[in-house]
Parts: C-alpha cells; sequence; structure tokens
C-alpha cells in the first residue's frame, strides 16, 4: 500500500510502518516529544495488533529511483474500532517540517480510519501545541473537550473530533 492522493509533501513517500522503521522512529520521538515520548515498547504493542492499528512512516530517498529504504522523516498512526477511529500519534522530523508532510500524513491517517468504517475520529493534542491544532482544526477538527493536567510535564490535552459522516453526507 503507497499513500494516495494527498496534500503535497516532496520529495518524501508513504508506506506502511514495519518493525525495521522502529529504531529511527524512537530516535524521532526522542527529538519530538521528549518527556512525552513512547517507549518502543508501545510501538511493538501497536504493530502488533493490525486489526486495529494503521501505521504509517513518510520516507525520503537520496536515489528516488533507487531499491531499498530512505530515511524516514514522517510517522503516525491510527487506532479504529468502528464507530470511533482515534489518532495515535504522528510526527515530522524537524528539519522536513513546513513542507506539507504533516497535512499529507493526516489526510492519509483519515483516509484509512475511513476506509476501516470510522464514523468519527478523535485526537489529543498538547494545549500549547498551537501548530498542531491548527493543522487539525484546518482540517476540520473540532475541539470538544479539555483533560487537565494530561501530560507529564502537567499541561493540559486539547480532545479535538473529526465528524466523517457528516463530511460524507
Ligand atoms: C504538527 C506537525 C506534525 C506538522 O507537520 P508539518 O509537516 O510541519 O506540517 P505541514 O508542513 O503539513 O503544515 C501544516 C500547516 O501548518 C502550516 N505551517 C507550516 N510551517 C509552519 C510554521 N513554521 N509555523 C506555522 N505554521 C506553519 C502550513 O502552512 C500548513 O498549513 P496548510 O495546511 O493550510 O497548508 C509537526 O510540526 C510535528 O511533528 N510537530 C512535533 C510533534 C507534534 O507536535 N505532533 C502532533 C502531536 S498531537
Amino acid at each position: 500500500m503507497t499513500g494516495g492522493a494527498g496534500a503535497k509533501a516532496p520529495g518524501i513517500e508513504f508506506r506502511l510502518m514495519d518493525a525495521e522503521d522502529l529504531e529511527r522512529i524512537m530516535e524521532l520521538e526522542d527529538e519530538l516529544f521528549g518527556e512525552d515520548a513512547w517507549p518502543r515498547s508501545a510501538f511493538e504493542a501497536e504493530l502488533f495488533q493490525p486489526e486495529t492499528r494503521e501505521y504509517w512512516v513518510g520516507e525520503v530517498r537520496e536515489d528516488p529511483d533507487g531499491g531499498g529504504r530512505g530515511e524516514v522523516a514522517a510517522y503516525g498512526g491510527v487506532m479504529c474500532v468502528p464507530p470511533v477511529a482515534d489518532i495515535q500519534t504522528i510526527g515530522v522530523a524537524r528539519s522536513f517540517q513546513g513542507r506539507g508532510a504533516g497535512r499529507r500524513l493526516l489526510e492519509i491517517l483519515i483516509d484509512a480510519a475511513r476506509r476501516r468504517a470510522a464514523e468519527d475520529i478523535l485526537l489529543e493534542v498538547r494545549e500549547d501545541n498551537a501548530r498542531a491544532r491548527d493543522l487539525y482544526t484546518r482540517r476540520g477538527f473540532r475541539e470538544i473537550h479539555v483533560r487537565k493536567r494530561y501530560y507529564r510535564g502537567g499541561q493540559d490535552a486539547v480532545i479535538m473530533q473529526l465528524d466523517l459522516s457528516e463530511e460524507d453526507a
């Protein structure tokens, strides 16, 4: 499976994540999430449940026509137990941010949720993460709740929802 149509993310190709990606994902978790980073075991558990989880990576190849793997620069995953899906995580390497990869990845995860019969998509985002909140709001997510002191450092989580049945009507 390869990424379908979405926002432009020049130079990045999307494919499903597998266990070989985890070493690089751990570096990116540390870079992007610091104290909120997931341990490797969390990703292993997610990859072990493909019936309800779907994880994608965006990789950059020095030679786009060459074989083998490129460097993973973006990743994200969705859990779907119909009729509800949850965006579990989404991240783009700092050096690749601002080029449309996050938007493209979000669209891939929304497509996955829709394909898996979700009617609603939920996600949690740190209250102080304006950039991510903007990305979700522009895509149609609405803020429906705040979970106080949800994150380790005491920050609140904003719960956002995208109503797919409304969108598909
Ligand atoms: C949030 C994140 C995934 C966005 O990824 P990205 O690849 O930088 O996002 P994109 O380039 O697709 O940009 C998304 C939007 O932000 C805008 N944007 C890009 N660079 C920006 C910048 N420096 N400042 C503000 N907005 C910016 C873009 O214009 C785009 O808007 P559009 O959808 O109207 O075109 C990325 O910043 C990230 O990984 N952050 C750290 C981890 C994180 O917070 N994850 C989310 C946890 S809930």
